[in-house]
């Protein structure tokens, strides 16, 4: 096998291995550091959902004391202006369009907030003590895979004015909702979940993106690195070496007064060079004293 050749394997196997092991490692990373950014986002957005929360009962629902002997209105229900919020979001930007916020309960006021059959496993893994908030899983929905985030709703005593029982609720809130659902709640208890969906397939796309466009980087470097080792090897050993040894096969066929081979440079190349014309003279001379 010719020198170029076998430096060319070598490179060959060489970059093969090094461009997998950093594909390798670069995707892990990049899908990692996607669902950490999914993470957060759903942590963020489940916390803004608090505080929309704490913002209605403390800010909003005394402004509507009066109101509640009229009329209910459910803007005064912090789960009401929580769900209102991330329905608001979802509207305004189609990028969170499939952004999910429930208020999974097991015993809701309002049916469309009960706990499905993935929800009211969470919400009893809470109340039985068997996870952690915030808990994080992964589904598969018709809109894709999704990234949750849960955390328990408990019930507080200031609660308990509206989820009790019928007969304390506000008559006006029983008329609008009914006295079946709803009550029976007891202070401290876990009553339900906050529960946000991210869908993972945009992040994760951005994320299979950009590693493309590393590892196409770091090809076209790797082949710009291989194209100028071969351009140097050939110009520095290649060329003066075979044309060294050309010049030794002359020789040694009794050519001894073919062209020197002019060697630029003091390097290794150039020593072989000025011994092979320092040989080329001996071997004149020698044959010179077996002439005479
Ligand atoms: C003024 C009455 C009132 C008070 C006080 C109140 N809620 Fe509610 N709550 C409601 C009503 C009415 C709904 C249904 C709103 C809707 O979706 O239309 C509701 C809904 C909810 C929901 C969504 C599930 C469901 O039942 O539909 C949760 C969870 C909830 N409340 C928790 C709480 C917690 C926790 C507190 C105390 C911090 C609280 N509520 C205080 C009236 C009240």
């Amino acid at each position: 096998m010719k020198l170029l050749a076998k430096f060319n394997l070598v490179l060959f196997i060489l970059f093969a291995l090094g461009t997998a092991a950093t594909a390798l490692v670069s995707r892990d990373l990049l899908q990692r550091n996607a669902r950490e950014e999914i993470r957060e986002n759903a942590k963020l957005l489940i916390e803004s959902a608090l505080a929309v929360r704490t913002y209605t009962s403390r800010n909003i629902a005394p402004l509507l004391e009066t109101q509640i002997k009229y009329e209910f209105r459910p803007e005064m229900v912090s789960a009401y202006s929580a769900i209102e919020m991330l329905k608001h979001l979802r509207e305004a930007n189609p990028d969170y369009k499939n952004f999910q916020y429930r208020e999974a309960t097991l015993n809701p006021t309002n049916p469309v907030n009960r706990a499905v059959d993935w929800e009211s496993d969470i919400v009893n893994a809470f109340r039985n003590g068997v996870a952690e908030a915030p808990l994080f899983g992964e589904r598969d929905t018709p809109n894709g895979r999704m990234l949750y985030v849960a955390k328990p709703l408990r019930a507080g005593g200031a609660c308990l004015r509206c989820h009790d029982t019928a007969e304390v609720a506000p008559a006006t809130m029983i008329a609008k909702y009914g006295s079946a659902n709803g009550f029976g709640w007891k202070v401290n208890e876990i009553i339900g979940a906050q529960i946000v969906q991210i869908p993972e397939t945009f992040v994760l796309q951005r994320a299979e993106t950009t590693f493309r466009v590393f590892m196409g980087s770091l090809l076209a470097v790797l082949v710009a690195i291989a194209l100028t080792m071969n351009g140097v090897l050939w110009w520095m050993f290649i060329r003066p070496i075979t044309r060294i040894s050309a010049l030794a096969d002359r020789i040694s066929l009794g050519e001894v007064d073919a062209p020197d081979f002019a060697a630029r440079g003091r390097d290794e190349i150039g020593m072989l060079a000025s011994a092979l014309s320092r040989m080329r003279r001996s071997l004149v001379q020698a044959m010179h004293m077996l002439e005479s």
